[in-house]
């Protein structure tokens, strides 16, 4: 048999979680919530839907590998310039793109521990070495990560907010770490849930590309824009780095449809507005609900919340299932849920109150 290099060979796959309607069927239940992958509760936004079905009969056609109507609509929604943008598969596609580009066999870079698994195992599949720094009070030790950069560092991970902590790192802290990370180093800043943020505070990265440095900011519709189905993220960076990366991007690696759907969410402001107003709301709902329990949890600044239920996670991730609320386990001890409609989070209260009782 054919055998991959070891580093590809050491790999494990990534293992979905099964399709809700597959897990209904196994335990007999109905109705389940799905409060695991932190996607947006309220659905997509309706104009986004409608771009989409009005683009479905032209898919015969290949699409713009270019983007070029969402990079417009992009490039005056951030006041950048349009070869400042590249689009990807999802924002995870990015992720692995600027890897390609910038990093070969030997490489390092280093990121926060736990953060996004994606980051090491993108780094891992391309021969390189991943250097995890452990979070200081569940977020990123930014200090810590400043000081493990090496002559072998080519790029910086920060995910702000973080998954699975939900945390983000502040302006001060961020500029000051800027000024410590050297200036042939990437710094990838990935903003999946900056949209949810509410903290005045939050660090503000785009300033620092304006300033000229090398960072590459990575956003998603996969979230709070609700179109995760469709695989659509994208990149802000300097011209002379995002062209780089369309270097190694596969020519038509967003469809027409995912285009198109993309340009009507980022007009649709309102579906935004009541989605993160949602999501404010929720969080102090399941705050108020955790303290009554007396679980422990990490105050979030996105649409999930860690926390630690007192139980042996798989345990309380296998109860609940069988309620029909479908959570993620993220340590030993501790599980990451999503913050759901009313309704859901209900269900997860109670079942939680049920399993507590037992
Ligand atoms: C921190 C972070 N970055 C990136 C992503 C990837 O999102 P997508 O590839 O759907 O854009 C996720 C998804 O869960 C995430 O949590």
């Amino acid at each position: 048999m054919i055998k991959p290099p070891e580093y590809v060979s050491a790999l494990k796959a990534y293992v979905p979680g099964k399709p809700v309607e597959e897990l209904e069927r196994e335990l007999g239940i109905k109705d389940s919530v799905k409060l695991a992958s932190n996607e947006n509760p309220l659905g997509p936004s309706k104009k986004a839907l409608e771009a989409a079905a009005k683009n479905l009969a032209g898919v015969n056609r290949y699409p713009d590998g270019g983007a070029y109507y969402l990079t417009e609509a992009l490039s005056k929604k951030l006041g950048v310039e349009k070869g400042q943008i590249v689009f990807g598969n999802g924002s995870n596609e990015l992720i692995d793109m600027a890897v390609r580009t910038f990093l070969k066999p030997g490489s390092e870079a280093v990121m926060a521990w736990p953060s996004f698994v994606i980051y090491p195992m993108s780094i891992q599949v391309h021969g390189c070495h991943g250097i995890r720094v452990p979070l200081l009070d569940f977020r990123h030790d930014l200090r810590k990560m400043a000081e493990a950069v090496t002559k072998r560092t080519k790029i910086v991970f920060i995910a702000n907010p973080n998954n699975p902590t939900g945390t983000i790192n502040r302006r001060e802290e961020f500029d000051r770490f800027m000024e410590e990370i050297p200036h042939n180093v990437l710094v990838v800043v990935d903003e999946a849930y900056f949209e949810y943020v509410t903290d005045p505070k939050y660090a503000d990265s785009m300033k620092h590309l304006r300033a000229g440095r090398n960072v590459l900011i990575l956003r998603t519709f996969s979230k709070i824009y609700g179109l995760a189905g469709l695989r659509i993220g994208y990149a802000v960076t300097k011209p002379g780095i995002a062209a780089e990366i369309n270097k190694v991007r596969n020519p038509f690696n967003t469809s027409t449809i995912a285009q198109a759907a993309a340009i009507a969410a980022l007009e649709d402001e309102e579906h935004v507005a009541n989605s993160k107003k949602l999501n404010t709301a929720e969080r102090q709902y399941l705050y108020g609900e955790l303290d009554a329990l007396g679980i422990k949890y990490v105050p979030t600044e996105a649409n999930f919340i860690l926390m630690f239920p007192g139980a042996p996670a798989v345990e309380v991730y296998e109860a609940l299932l069988r309620k029909g609320v479908i959570v993620r386990p993220a340590s030993e001890d501790s599980i990451r849920v999503t913050i759901g409609l009313h309704d859901e989070n209900v269900r997860f209260i109670e079942g939680l109150k049920s399993i507590a009782t037992k």
